[in-house]
């Protein structure tokens, strides 16, 4: 027990969020190095597709005939176990990249020192500041010309709205790079082969001067509030600050947290009874393989391969045999497993998005995962009109598993499917023909500014092509906005009518 008690201690599992380019993948290549899992860098992604790890996880997905191209990395490092799960960016984005969001204990947000705050880091970060769980800065790059420390900060907390706190400083970047400032420890380190610049150093203690004098306090309470974001400089590509940054996260970043049921429990994760929640369930790209696998991140007691568990929304019993890990040191089928670590359930359709499984007597629901704002829509129709029963089928189940949302005119209900990332149309279209066997036509309208209404303030004479109104799975009105102009014109229009967003 005892030993259960260390393992879940030992947790941390975090996620990488940031603009694609920003250094995600470098800056995970880095920390792979430094948990021995990986011996050289450069043998983790195939460069330019920039998808994380790629090569390693299509091995993987070879060697036991799966998908898991985008998941958890695990390894060890100065006695922590820890877990990166992976937000997919660029092309692969999806409602994913946010639920995966909702399965970590804190995030590491990843910022191009020469470009600062990007449009995706912001909207990633949105999303985590609303859990409120603590938020680590790398502000990554600064083997090349960054721009000044003090804008980089600042930036923080006008766009982003979080207090910093720099844990080290740079001093100068570029060509003219001497090292990082350690304020924890009061000491420089060395940026090696550096030419000395002495003047560089002299501006950088300024600063410090500065920031001693004016800056935030450290706080670890807010820290763990995620009010307070403890900042880090350095280069993942050059290896530097990066060991320093690893140390402080891993002291700083919490163990696994509590979660509180929709009636009210608090569930501790050093309960015996075990718990879970599935945030992700990933269909199968391999016609020949049917199988998809449910992420089920542990809340509380310990996994134990074969155990019983209940499917909370069905009351169904299930036995946990088939269970995967991910990047384990053992790549067999997992056979324990604690709070904080994510397993893989194989599944043949038990499970859906935001499922509560549990052990044990004890009825366990985790509140449903949010529903997020999509921005791309595409009217759909089946092919053939014979396959009206598969296609709607098909719909019902895909949209339950969260892979795509789905709308309806208001009037005529027409089908309009809703996604935050192009790709979950790819993948529904997939399905739908693989699945299902219903070939599907997309008629695309584009990306929208969804915001739903409250029914008592609707009048349907407020919906036009500028604002078209449509309901939610829910049967709730939602206006589909050309844009955001089209949506300010509207309000001024109707100044009464709340519109309301998601997350
Ligand atoms: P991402 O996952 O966030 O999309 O970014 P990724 O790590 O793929 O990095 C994007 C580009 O930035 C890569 O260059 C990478 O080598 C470079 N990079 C990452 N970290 C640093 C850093 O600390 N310093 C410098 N100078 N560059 C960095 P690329 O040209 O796209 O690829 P390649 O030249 O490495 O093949």
């Amino acid at each position: 027990m005892e030993n259960f008690q260390e393992q879940l201690k030992s947790r941390r599992t975090f996620a990488i969020i940031s603009h694609p380019d920003a250094g995600k993948t470098t800056l995970t290549e880095q920390l792979l190095l430094h948990g021995g899992v990986i011996r050289e860098a450069g043998t983790v992604k195939g460069r330019g597709s920039h998808k994380l790890a790629s090569s390693d996880w299509m091995a993987i997905e070879q060697q036991r005939g799966i998908s898991v191209t985008s998941s958890v990395l695990q390894f060890n490092y100065d006695g922590k176990r820890i877990n990166i799960l992976d937000t997919p960016g660029h092309e692969d984005f999806s409602e994913d990249t946010y639920r995966t969001l909702m399965a970590v204990d804190s995030v590491v947000m990843v910022v191009d020192a020469a470009k600062g705050i990007e449009p995706q880091t912001k909207k990633l970060f949105e999303i985590v500041a609303q859990r409120g769980i603590p938020i680590f800065t790398f502000f990554n790059k600064i083997d090349r010309d960054a721009r000044p420390a003090l804008d980089l900060v600042d930036e923080l907390e006008t766009i982003l709205g979080i207090q910093a706190y720099p844990m080290n400083w740079p001093m100068g970047s570029g060509q003219i790079l001497q090292g990082i400032y350690d304020l924890k420890h009061n000491q420089v380190v060395p940026f090696k082969n550096a030419t000395a610049h002495p003047e560089i150093v002299e501006e950088s203690m300024d600063e410090i001067e500065l920031l001693r004098d004016a800056g935030n306090e450290f706080d670890q309470e807010a820290i763990a509030q995620g009010k307070l974001t403890p900042v880090f400089f350095g280069s993942a590509l050059v290896n530097f600050g990066v060991t320093e940054f690893l140390r402080e996260y891993l002291t700083y970043a919490p163990a696994p947290a509590d979660m509180t049921t929709v009636d009210d429990q608090i569930i501790v994760p050093e309960s015996t009874q075990f718990s879970g929640f599935v945030f992700k369930i990933q269909a199968n790209m391999d016609p020949r393989h049917r199988d998809r696998i449910a992420f089920v991140r542990i809340v509380s007691g310990a996994f134990n391969r074969g155990m019983d568990v209940t499917l909370q929304r069905s009351g169904k019993k299930l036995k946990l045999s088939n269970v995967t890990q991910f990047m384990a040191e053992e790549r067999e089928n997992v056979q324990t497993a604690v709070p904080g670590d994510i397993i893989g359930v194989y599944d043949t359709g038990n499970f859906q998005i935001g499922d509560t499984i549990y052990s044990g007597k004890k009825n366990v629901q985790f509140p449903d995962l949010p529903t997020f704002t999509p921005e791309l829509f595409n009217r759909v129709v089946a092919k053939d009109v014979m396959k009206q029963k598969s296609y709607h089928k098909g719909i019902e189940q895909l949209v339950q598993e969260g892979t795509i949302q789905l709308y309806k005119s208001w009037q005529g209900g027409e089908y309009i499917i809703g996604a935050v990332g192009q790709l979950q149309f790819e993948v529904f279209q997939f399905r739908m023909e693989n699945e299902y066997n219903v070939e599907i036509q997309f008629e695309p309208i584009g990306s929208k500014v969804a915001r739903w209404v409250s029914p008592d303030q609707l009048d349907e004479k407020m919906a036009s092509n500028r604002n078209l109104l449509v309901k939610d799975r829910y049967d709730q009105p939602v206006f589909l906005f050309e844009n955001k102009f089209a949506m300010n014109w509207f309000h001024d229009k109707y100044p009464d009518v709340i519109l309301e967003e998601k997350m």
